[in-house]
């Protein structure tokens, strides 16, 4: 019986020991102190024992019983901490890792430059305006001197809305240029004035590789006492110097622009070749750049200005087209398709 007692107690440490789990713990305990457990029936079987050895067994099996119970109760707070700490492993955080960068982003080219082109401006004395990319046709055309007839006019090249304003104003347009913020600024400031205005324009025509329905132009106007072309050739060259950090000259030739008398087409000495001729300035040493002239004295009129007293020079500018010069862009799509492999290069 004593033997019995000593395996029993040998085998059930083990097996304790070896319990993975709370569950199997729980069955364990139950197999041997259990009220059918295998100690439990050696207990029950000492009532039958001869009177010298019950108090030698019970003593025994009391002792395994108790044993057991310390053993178990052991093994049940190994478990638990184990428990714990598979818990710990697998929720780990390490707060002394790096976080996770978010991604920044950046300006794209054509704000990037209009950005560079007020600066410039700025410094020179310029305000910056602003002016709403739906237009009347009365701002976008009439008080510029552009008539009824006029073929920019024609459907072909202007977004109409289908809302008419009044009979003043005449339909909503989009914008074909910047050059209605000339007379906005005009009627809000009076003279003298020195502003640019930056934007986007409209026109209804096919894409290619040169042309967009939807580009950026920049307008320019500046109106004082006793100005002539001299003021504007020395503005732009100024300007161009800076935005392109090295010496340009610009040149004028006639051109014609209904709300400017006279109206010219300002070209800047080619910045690949000096002047010397290339295939980018098709061999003329020159770049084409922008429309200018001295602003028409109908259009001071509808801007309210006395023309008597007042000149000034307008001109506009497409920044869009600047923006392919300066970085070598061979085709205007790519500017407003969004293709973050194009975007992310600037
Ligand atoms: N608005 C003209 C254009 O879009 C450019 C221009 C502006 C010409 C001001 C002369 C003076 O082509």
């Amino acid at each position: 019986m004593q033997h019995q007692l000593q395996e029993l107690r040998t085998e059930a440490l083990q097996k304790i020991q070896n319990c993975k789990s709370q569950a199997e713990l729980l069955e364990t305990e139950k197999a041997y102190l259990g009220k059918t457990g295998s100690l439990q029936e050696i207990l029950k079987s000492v009532k039958d024992l001869s009177a010298d050895k019950k108090p030698v067994i019970g003593k025994l099996s009391n002792e395994v019983k108790k044993e057991l119970e310390a053993e178990i109760e052991l093994q049940k707070q190994t478990l638990k901490k184990l428990e714990i700490e598979a818990k710990l492993n697998s929720e780990f955080l390490d707060v002394t890792l790096p976080g996770q960068k978010p991604e920044i982003g950046h300006l794209h080219l054509i704000p990037q430059t209009q950005k560079e082109v007020e600066e410039i401006f700025a410094e020179l004395g310029f305000a910056v305006m602003d002016g709403p990319e739906v237009e009347s046709e009365y701002y976008n055309f009439e008080a510029l001197n552009i008539p009824d007839t006029h073929p920019a006019r024609d459907m072909q090249d202007t977004f109409f809305l289908d809302n008419k304003l009044d009979d003043e104003h005449g339909r909503m347009v989009l914008r074909t240029h910047t050059s209605p913020v000339q007379i906005r600024s005009m009627l809000t400031h009076g003279a003298p004035l020195r502003i640019i205005a930056p934007g986007r324009v409209f026109r209804y025509e096919a894409t290619d590789a040169s042309h967009d329905a939807i580009f950026h132009q920049v307008e320019g106007l500046l109106i004082d006492e006793n100005i002539s072309l001299a003021h504007l050739k020395g503005v732009m060259a100024e300007f161009l110097t800076r935005l392109f950090g090295q010496k340009v000259k610009v040149r004028f030739r006639p051109g014609y622009f209904p709300f400017v008398e006279p109206g010219l087409e300002l070209d800047f000495s080619c910045l690949l070749c000096n002047g010397g001729g290339c295939r980018v300035c098709k061999q003329s040493g020159w770049v084409e750049f922008m429309g200018a002239g001295m602003v028409h004295p109908n259009v001071l009129k509808a801007g309210g200005i006395d023309s008597e007293k007042y000149q000034g020079w307008a001109f506009g500018f497409g920044l869009t087209r600047l923006v392919m010069m300066k970085h070598k862009i061979t085709d205007i799509r790519y500017l407003m398709n969004g293709d973050l492999r194009f975007i992310n290069q600037f």
